[in-house]
């Protein structure tokens, strides 16, 4: 089944290919879902308006200051905005503060087990963020759709409609949930993002150095008509 070769190629891919980002390594490491969770929380809301070059060295000094949601919950607003410095949109840091100290008062410092409670109990956090957090962190069976995933998805479907509007957003998270590895989600998902990142690029994408050429329809399409253009009448 092709979704069986997207799943494998891409998988294959990223495992050469994947950047070693500081919020990667926590999987082998015996540190807890509770941990992994909130360290992935962490990356993620810095990652939402910030580049990964700039993010690594913010979210390692925030983990060296604050290892465990209870280090967070108990820190001042001041201590978090000086931390968050540099990084913009302050409200995402607040929002971080804000939502470990609800954990910790409600849930006796626990993370949301799922995509759906993550979504409904923490503040800043979207359907995105709580789909990256459950499969990064719990290996929970769920899509995200986010700026490069949409593209890189929009490509190999040839989903040419605008992004934008709620019927094409609905369609793309119908894809992701169905085209996710159901053995590893949280790699899956990352993958995307990363071939969105490095390879299957807004400009001059780099087609020939893509795993998931022979299942891409944009680029069957742009190939037969460039074939066509070529061939003598
Ligand atoms: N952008 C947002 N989340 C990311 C992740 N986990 N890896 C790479 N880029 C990302």
């Amino acid at each position: 089944k092709e979704t069986k070769k997207l799943r494998e190629r891409l998988l294959a891919w990223y495992d050469v290919h994947k950047r070693h980002l500081p919020w990667r390594t926590l999987a082998s490491t015996e540190l807890d879902f509770n941990r992994r969770a909130y360290a992935v929380w962490v990356s993620e809301v810095m990652l939402q308006q910030t580049q990964v070059a700039t993010v690594i060295e913010y979210y390692n000094k925030w983990m060296k200051a604050w290892p465990s949601l209870e280090d967070l919950a108990s820190a001042s607003l001041e201590e978090v905005n000086e931390k968050w410095s540099g990084l913009g949109y302050y409200s995402r840091g607040r929002r971080l503060h804000e939502g470990a100290q609800k954990l910790v008062s409600e849930l006796g410092g626990t993370m949301p087990r799922s995509a759906e409670e993550l979504q409904k109990l923490l503040p800043g956090v979207g359907r995105y963020t709580a789909g990256a957090i459950a499969s990064i962190s719990y290996g929970q069976v769920t899509g995200v759709v986010d700026g490069n995933v949409i593209r890189v998805l929009s490509r190999l479907r040839c989903i040419g409609a605008d992004s934008s509007t709620p019927v094409v957003m609905e369609r793309l998270w119908d894809l992701a949930n169905n085209v996710v590895d159901p053995e590893r989600p949280g790699d899956f998902n990352q993958a995307v993002m990363e071939l969105g990142a490095t390879v299957c690029t807004p400009k001059k994408p780099l087609c020939t150095k893509c795993p998931l050429q022979e299942n891409c329809r944009a680029y069957k399409k742009v190939n037969t008509e460039s074939t066509f253009k070529t061939l003598p009448k």
